[in-house]
């Protein structure tokens, strides 16, 4: 098996190399291969996305990926994470929101957001004139209706309680009113609760009665800025991991971007690229590996040590030994 790994910009390659040391240490018979991608990359070679790293991505069981820097501004500009969603057509973005450990986190959370990838606010298609500017906002039966299903799935599978939609159907009543009627479509005779919720509530609710929420299925927008709430109140975005699936390829990532704040002073949590890690493992079918991984970030966690971001004053590599030392 062989895993593209893609580090990107900022604290990427300060998170993903301390993953990068877990994988080896859990799984030394998988072979990684690197890529280049992201704003460093096109200093350094005048592409943000080189055809060679797409052919990684191709020839890949899996990509582990860290997080890229968007330019404030570049004429043409498109983001190298969104063209891979696009191009291997990852359509759903999976995004489990636990603490980490017991006592992290403002809230109890226990919530999988499912957030539809490849569509909704994110055609990238605007259109400017003397004006304004116009978007093209796109909501499809087909992509509205396999995101769904996936979420269908997985709920019956971890046999969770519900699934909640989450949409704005009061507003955008065509679009989002059609999202709506494929979730309840799709959801019919699951054994699964089905319900919906306007987004701005659903905000609210993550924040006043989580317990209330379970699996959650959304446009692109509204799961991107739900998932971001929901880490933070689980112990911040440095504890976030994520994946991006397709039929036939996956990508893996942390929640957070590249946080050029604090990139280069090795203070970044590496949580979420190791839960990141875990989630890959598991869908490689290495789930054992993947629970070894689960186990040995709570338990380190628990024992008190932490990164700055969670209130410890350990750095990035303080805090991986103590999680390698566990495996
Ligand atoms: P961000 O997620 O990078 O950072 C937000 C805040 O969270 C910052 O204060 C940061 O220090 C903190 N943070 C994030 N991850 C952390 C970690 N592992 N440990 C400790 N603290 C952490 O969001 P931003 O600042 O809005 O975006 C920065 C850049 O990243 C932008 O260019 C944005 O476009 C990009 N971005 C990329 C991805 C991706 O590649 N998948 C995702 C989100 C944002
Ligand atoms: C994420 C990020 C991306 C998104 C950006 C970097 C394009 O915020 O993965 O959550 O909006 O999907
Ligand atoms: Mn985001």
């Amino acid at each position: 098996m062989r895993i593209a790994v893609l580090p990107g910009d900022g604290i990427g390659p300060e998170v993903i190399g301390a993953a990068v040391e877990v994988l080896k240490h859990v799984a030394p018979d998988l072979e990684t291969v690197h890529g280049d991608v992201g704003l460093e990359c096109f200093s350094r070679r005048g592409e943000y996305l080189p055809d060679e790293t797409l052919d990684l991505i191709r020839e890949s069981d899996a990509v582990l990926f860290g997080a890229i820097t968007t330019p404030l501004k570049a004429e043409g500009y498109r983001s190298p994470i969104l063209r891979i969603r696009k191009e291997f057509d990852l359509y759903a973005n999976l995004r489990p929101v636990r603490n980490p450990a017991p006592g992290i986190g403002l809230v109890d959370m226990d919530v999988i957001i499912v957030r539809e990838n490849t569509e909704g606010m994110y055609t990238g298609e605007e259109t400017v004139d003397d004006e304004g500017v116009d978007l093209k906002r796109r909501v499809s039966r087909a992509a509205s209706e396999r995101i769904c299903r996936f979420a269908r799935e997985i709920s019956e599978s971890q046999s969770r309680k519900s699934v909640t939609c989450v949409h704005k159907a009061n507003v955008l009543r065509k679009s989002d009113g059609l999202f709506r009627d494929v979730f309840y479509e799709v959801m019919e005779e699951s054994v699964i609760e089905s319900r919906d919720m306007i987004v701005d509530a659903a905000a609210a609710a993550l924040v006043s009665n989580p317990q209330c929420m379970d699996v959650i299925v959304t446009l692109n927008l509204y799961g991107d800025i739900l998932s971001d709430e929901a880490a933070a109140l689980a112990g911040g975005l440095g504890i976030a991991p994520s994946a991006n699936l397709g039929d036939g390829h996956a990508l893996f990532e942390p929640v957070h971007g590249s946080a050029p704040d604090i990139a280069g002073k090795g203070v970044a949590n590496p949580t979420a690229s190791f839960l990141t890690t875990a989630m890959m493992l598991e869908h490689i079918g290495r789930t054992e590996e993947a629970g070894r991984i689960r186990r040995a970030v709570t338990a380190t966690l628990s024992a008190g040590h932490r990164t700055r971001d969670l209130g410890g004053g350990l750095g990035t590599k303080e805090f991986s030994e103590q999680v390698l030392s566990r495996l």
